[in-house]
């Protein structure tokens, strides 16, 4: 195995980590605000400007410094006060600078604006609420009070989470998980609860690890109702009803009998992590996808997880040299950017295959032409001892180098997708090769890669 000639540095999660102003006590602001609540961004508190307590004085709901941008942006969010960590934020039409004069109002719907701009963010103005409470579930709620004093809820910040969904919050198929940077991002469906890659320009969410309910345990009833998830006691729970999870996915503290705030975290290198706070620290109890070359950007765009840890480059580019082919960004279904030229590389191969879109085909050529005929096809991999063509419709990245996997290699059998048992599956490799279609689009070059394994 060739040594690596470029480490990408593997990235780690990104920890919020914010110091409250000394100027701050959160006992100083109120648990409820009523229509009429106007409050503008007050810049001489450093990192988080308190709005709203919770009544357990744990939360906080208030303006917040920092984001995936850096220091000099500002977020509306919900904060853990004792960890600093933002366990909701309002998602913004466009980015906010911690400087910029803005305000938060209430008037029946909670209104985030800018001076310049106007309104960033706002809660949908269906109905008016009355008051605007952050329960001690860090939940923070429009609210209005019905006749006989019945709360009614208009709308609710657990109905759209950001990165994280804390313990007792219903995640459904119409909510999703983005992780800070908004590259991938986490969704429900019929029987499972996947991670997906995100990409801008309108390429379609691309799947990287899946979580379903256990054929054998499952008792979901045909049209009983959609699935949601939910944290638990050290778990992830998917469920029909609330009467009892249709499937459980332990964490290392389950059934442990461990108390403390849960949250579950989509992160920025698009990891999915779940952890308990002990009074102290955050204490993490999973990590989704434990190999690093199974985490889709890990070595990068046209990058190559290396079984000796480090990255490459599909090219062979040295970090002396510019580092890797650039992320792509191009549209190949544009007809005035559709030039591209071929890199092919052998001992390549994919990761979260058994998740890619793969068909039997005759040859090598075959599944070449197939992707270079589509253009929205990206790459392809070639496997010539399943016989098995991977369509890459997606830019490039999530590749590695073949005998990483090959003990393993199953070409996808598993309990999902019910996928027949292909002879010589199990087989190492014998020949692999790949491409790269390469375009000049809006002075980045976008490309696209066949790579036969
Ligand atoms: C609240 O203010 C926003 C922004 O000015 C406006 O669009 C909305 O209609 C107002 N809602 C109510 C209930 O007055
Ligand atoms: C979650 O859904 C269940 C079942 O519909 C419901 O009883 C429960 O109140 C919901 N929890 C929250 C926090 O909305
Ligand atoms: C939380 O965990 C840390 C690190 O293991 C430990 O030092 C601390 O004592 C724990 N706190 C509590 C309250 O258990
Ligand atoms: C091109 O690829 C896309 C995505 O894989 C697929 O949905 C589509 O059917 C393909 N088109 C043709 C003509 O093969
Ligand atoms: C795969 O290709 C290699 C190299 O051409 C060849 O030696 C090997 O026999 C092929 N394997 C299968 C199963 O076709």
């Amino acid at each position: 195995m060739a040594a690596a000639v470029k480490v990408v540095p593997f990235s780690t999660p990104i920890f919020l980590l914010v110091y409250l102003s000394t100027t701050v006590a959160a006992s100083s602001v109120g648990h409820e605000i009523h229509r009429g609540f106007s409050v503008a961004h007050d810049t001489s508190y450093s990192q988080f400007q308190p709005l709203l307590a919770d009544p357990t004085g744990v939360f906080s709901l208030g303006f917040l410094r920092g984001g995936d941008g850096g220091s000099s942006l500002l977020d509306l969010a919900v904060l853990h006060l004792p960890s600093s960590t933002a366990l909701w934020r309002a998602t913004l039409a466009r980015p906010l600078r911690w400087r910029a004069d803005v305000s938060l109002s209430f008037n029946g719907s909670l209104v985030l604006s800018d001076s310049e701009r106007g309104i960033i963010w706002s809660t949908p103005a269906v109905d008016a609420g009355e008051r605007l409470v952050l329960l001690d579930s860090s939940n923070l709620q429009v609210q209005k009070l019905a006749a006989g004093g019945a709360v009614v809820v208009l709308w609710e910040s657990f109905n759209f989470p950001a990165d994280t969904l804390v313990q007792g919050q219903n995640f459904t198929s119409a909510a999703v998980v983005k992780s800070l940077d908004q590259s991938f991002s986490m969704r429900v469906a019929e029987s499972y609860v996947a991670l997906y890659m995100e990409f801008p320009g309108g390429v379609p969410p691309v799947i990287y690890w899946k979580h379903a309910a256990m054929e054998a345990k499952a008792e979901i009833v045909a049209g009983g109702g959609a699935i949601y998830a939910r944290v638990g006691e050290g778990f992830l729970g998917m469920y029909q009803t609330d009467s009892a999870p249709v499937d459980v996915l332990p964490f290392s503290s389950f059934n442990r009998g461990i108390r403390g705030l849960r949250r579950l975290t989509l992160e920025s290198d698009g990891n999915l992590r779940a952890y308990y706070w002990n009074g102290t620290i955050w204490v993490r109890d999973l990590e989704a996808i434990a190999d690093r070359c199974e985490i889709p950007a890990s070595c990068g765009a046209y990058g190559l997880c290396g079984n000796s840890g480090g990255c490459r480059c599909l090219d062979d580019a040295r970090e002396e040299e510019g580092g890797c082919l650039p992320a792509a960004s191009g549209d190949f279904c544009d007809a005035a950017n559709n030039e591209f030229g071929i890199l092919r590389r052998k001992g390549v191969d994919l990761a979260h295959k058994e998740l890619a879109a793969r068909e039997k085909v005759a040859s090598l050529e075959e599944c070449e032409g197939s992707c270079e005929q589509n253009c929205s096809c990206w790459g392809a991999i070639y496997n010539n001892a399943s016989g098995y063509c991977y369509w890459l419709d997606f830019p490039i990245q999530s590749l590695m180098e073949a005998d990483q996997k090959a003990a393993t290699a199953t070409d996808g059998e598993s309990e999902w997708d019910g996928g027949r048992a292909s002879a010589g599956a199990l087989q190492r490799p014998q020949f692999s090769f790949v491409s790269i279609n390469r375009a000049l689009v809006n002075s980045q070059i976008a490309l696209v890669l066949t790579i036969i394994t």
